[in-house]
């Protein structure tokens, strides 16, 4: 079995972040969220892997290299543009030949890895499995409908009357009937061919598309607040280690990862949270479901419930909370009188400031 992962696309929901950089690269507790999933496939034993990218393609390969660091072998395949899921599988034809496929979208997360799915499908082999899991917003993913046995009978992407509150997660099984489904769809409203139009053929051309209820913890990070829903997520379940320096007039509570090279002086880091390596935190308050990223400066300053990416400085600024924050921003103080604010954003940038 090989793995399809998705890396291209537009992330224009995490725009700024994404004008720079991938959206598969934003650091979920200072590691980037592609790397939970690829480390995820090798652990199911799925180790041929091929990568979808597109405008970001350089980056994607600098930091997943050949695959050897993950015990995988990756074969690039570029899409010209991100005219969507079921593209991506198209454009993938000739690297996944008469190969059983799991498709793996490069932003979603999910903790408790995927070895019983990829086992159940390999035993009972339908000619496509989805993962399914209960959602309050249906209208925002992919939803499927089942008959009385379980069985997939239809799937509409984003619907405005969603039929049931199963969305689909980024996790697809394929066997090679796939291909025929994915030259059979035309583009969507929105111009992309859709995966559900293609698990949706593939239903009405009577093969049998499976589900299965995912019960461990599921998201897609393609959003800010999904973003740092995920690093929560993860901050939770870290182990608790210093490998940097924390002088004694600064307290460490809770579940706190300070990376090597990192320094901690008066300061007071309640966990869940990470200082990223080389980071400088000064007089500053870092709170819980925190992620600071490499070589940070945090000064005097307030934060939590955030992502800091390597290279900022947040100085002498009360409180932040629920923000993500880019590479080499900075946030400072005001060096003058009247109570002004300003700013030098990049475009889709978004802020909000306590009057
Ligand atoms: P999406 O999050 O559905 O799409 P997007 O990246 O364009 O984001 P936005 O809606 O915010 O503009 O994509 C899911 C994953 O699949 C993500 O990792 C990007 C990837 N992808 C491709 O590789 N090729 C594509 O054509 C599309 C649409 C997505």
């Amino acid at each position: 079995m090989k793995a399809l992962v998705l890396a291209g696309g537009t992330g224009s929901r995490l725009r700024p972040i994404t004008h720079t950089g991938a959206k598969q690269l934003v650091p979920v507790a200072n590691k980037p969220v592609l790397f939970y999933g690829i480390e995820m496939l090798v652990d199911a034993g799925v180790t041929d892997i091929g990568v979808i990218v597109g405008d970001t393609a350089d980056e994607i390969r600098a930091a997943l290299g050949d695959g050897g660091g993950f015990g995988a072998k990756i074969t690039y395949i570029p899409q010209d543009r991100p005219l969507g899921l079921a593209h991506a599988v198209l454009v993938a034809r000739d690297y996944l030949a008469e190969d059983d496929f799991v498709m793996y979208l490069g932003d979603n997360f999910i903790l408790g890895g995927i070895q019983d799915l990829i086992h159940n499908f390999r035993t009972e082999r339908p000619d496509a499995g989805i993962l399914l899991t209960r959602v309050e917003n249906p209208s925002a993913y992919g939803v499927a409908e089942l008959d009385a046995r379980g069985h997939v009978v239809r799937l509409v992407e984003k619907p405005t009357n969603p039929a049931s509150d199963l969305a689909v997660v980024g996790v697809y099984l394929f066997t090679p009937a796939v291909h025929e489904a994915v030259r059979a769809i035309t583009p969507s409203a929105r111009g992309e061919l859709e995966i559900s139009d293609a698990l949706q053929w593939l239903v009405d051309q009577e093969f049998r598309v499976r589900s299965t209820m995912i019960n461990s913890y599921w998201k897609d990070t393609g959003s800010v607040s999904e973003m740092l829903e995920a690093n929560r997520a993860v901050l939770e379940l870290l182990e608790p280690r210093v490998d940097g320096t924390v002088d004694a007039e600064s307290q460490i509570i809770g579940r706190v990862r300070i990376e090597h090279g990192a320094v901690v002086s008066r300061s007071r880091i309640v966990g869940p949270a990470v200082i990223g390596a080389g980071a400088r935190v000064t007089a500053s308050y870092i709170g819980p479901s925190t992620s600071v990223g490499a070589d940070c400066v945090i000064d005097a300053s307030e934060i939590e419930f955030s992502i800091v990416l390597a290279g900022s400085t947040i100085e002498g600024v009360g409180r932040i909370e629920a923000s993500l924050i880019g590479r080499d921003a900075r946030v400072g103080r005001a060096d003058h009188l009247s109570r002004t604010h300003r700013l030098v954003l990049g475009d889709h940038s978004e802020v909000q400031i306590t009057p």
